[in-house]
This record gives C-alpha cells, sequence and structure tokens, in this order.
C-alpha cells in the first residue's frame, strides 16, 4: 500500500480539476480503497472470471490500469496463458507500473502502454477488464469505446466493466450519495475532504444509470449482461459477446 491519501485535507487548495496526476498516484491505492465499497472484492472477481473465460493465445485488456491492480488479478489468473496488454494515459501510473511489473514485462506476460483508451487497438480479446473508467470518458467516446470492444472480442468473449452510477430518481440518488459519504467518513475522511474530492470530480466523473450502461452494451450486440457485483452506487457487470 502506498502513502496515505491527504490530498484534500486543506480542502482543495488548488481549485483545479480532478486528474489522476503524481501526487493522486502516489496515494491512489489507499485513495480507492477507502473511496469504493467492495473494491477489493471487485478484484477478486475479475480474477475469478478471468480464469474461467480466457481462451488460450487469445489478448486480455485492462483499460484505465492505473497502478495495475486489476492487472494484478489477470497475472494471478492467467499464468501466461494469453498476453496482457495494460493501458493507461496517465503518465505518472504507467512510469510506476513499469516498476512495479518488471518481472513479468521482461517474461513478456504483460505489456504496459501509455495511450489514451479511445485510440488503443482491441483485437482477438477473451477478456476487457474496464474497471471504474468509462465514467471518466465523454458519453460519445464511451459508445465509440464500447462498440470498439465489442467489435476486438472473440465470440463467446467477455468485458467486465465497473462503474459509479446514478439513479432514475434524485431522491434515491441523494439517499445512497448519503450512505456513500458516511461510509467514506467511516474510512477517515473528514467532511471537507469528502465535499472537495466530489467538486474537484464534478464534470470530470460523470455517471450514467445501470440502465443506460445495460441498453448500450444490448444495442452493441452483447448477447448476455451479468450483474457481477453492486455496492451502493457501485455495480461491476460482465457482458458477454
Ligand atoms: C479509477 S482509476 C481505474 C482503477 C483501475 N482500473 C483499478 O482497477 O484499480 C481510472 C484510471 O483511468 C485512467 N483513464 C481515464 N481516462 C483515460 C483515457 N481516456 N485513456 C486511458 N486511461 C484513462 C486514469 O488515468 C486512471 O488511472
Amino acid at each position: 500500500m502506498g502513502k496515505q491519501d491527504k490530498i484534500f485535507e486543506e480542502g482543495n487548495v488548488s481549485g483545479l480539476p480532478f486528474s489522476f496526476n503524481q501526487e493522486v498516484t502516489e496515494v491512489f491505492e489507499d485513495m480507492i480503497d477507502r473511496s469504493v465499497p467492495g473494491y477489493n472484492t471487485t478484484l477478486r472477481i475479475i480474477q475469478q472470471q478471468a480464469k474461467n473465460h480466457c481462451v488460450d493465445g487469445t489478448n486480455v485488456y485492462d483499460l484505465g490500469c492505473s497502478l495495475g491492480a486489476s492487472t494484478s488479478s489477470l497475472l494471478n489468473a492467467l499464468s501466461g496463458r494469453s498476453k496482457i496488454i495494460a493501458i493507461d494515459n496517465s503518465d505518472s501510473m504507467v512510469r510506476s507500473c513499469a516498476e512495479r511489473f518488471s518481472d513479468s514485462i521482461k517474461t513478456g506476460q504483460v505489456n504496459f502502454l501509455k495511450e489514451d483508451i479511445s485510440h488503443s487497438e482491441i483485437v482477438n480479446a477473451s477478456i476487457v477488464v474496464i474497471n471504474f473508467v468509462l465514467q471518466f470518458l465523454s458519453i460519445k467516446e464511451r459508445a465509440e469505446l464500447m462498440q470498439k470492444i465489442y467489435q476486438g472480442l472473440v465470440p463467446g468473449g467477455i468485458l467486465i466493466l465497473s462503474e459509479k452510477i446514478h439513479f432514475d430518481s434524485k431522491k434515491r440518488t441523494d439517499e445512497i450519495s448519503c450512505i456513500h459519504h458516511s461510509f467514506k467518513a467511516a474510512n477517515g475522511y473528514s467532511k471537507l475532504e469528502i465535499s472537495s474530492k466530489r467538486d474537484s470530480l464534478e464534470g470530470v466523473l460523470v455517471t450514467e444509470t445501470e440502465f443506460q450502461h445495460l441498453d448500450r452494451a444490448k444495442e452493441l450486440g452483447f448477447k448476455s449482461s451479468t450483474k457481477l457485483m453492486s455496492n451502493l452506487n457501485f455495480l461491476t457487470y460482465m457482458f458477454q459477446k
């Protein structure tokens, strides 16, 4: 585990929108663990489903890999059966992964690319993981990326998608957000830290509803959608081609 997240201890001092810069990279493990209910379970589910669905000799993608937590689950599951391609457009995240995973990079089990996933090539994939990342793309980019993923998957291939969501009713969204903020408070974040981070994410992390995600996947042609996990306003789906 890296350093403790104290970025918003004094409020959003820089006044800048949230970004995955060096400062965030250094505390990212602590930040996501204390902010996303069920995050560690998501990683275990990715490992389990990857084991079940990997097709030898295909590619496996981790899009928006951050510090490679999902990549690590994929490495554990696959033991070299497939090549893993992990992509992030944050320079500091990808540099950190290059150090952390140097052994697996040398053996050719994984390759880290510093790239905008909107421009990445996805081919011959049996598994694509996009764990809490689509929410940072514009709505147009989401549709294009999802289509590219669908086209790049082999028949029977799976997409594991985790996202923060909102609900159809504002009342429900506010209720669940309130519980989520209590979850963060119980994990040691102050009211100022919670509100400052929320403000800095305004317009950067844009949620959709569960049904918007399901409709998009259905329209693209995914033959099945399985909800793997749901915690407050965070969920994980598996879509199969
Ligand atoms: C919440 S983190 C993802 C966590 C990670 N998937 C995990 O399982 O631990 C979001 C990541 O998406 C990356 N990201 C956001 N937009 C991106 C884009 N257009 N291209 C590539 N990476 C992107 C960010 O740099 C950040 O590292």
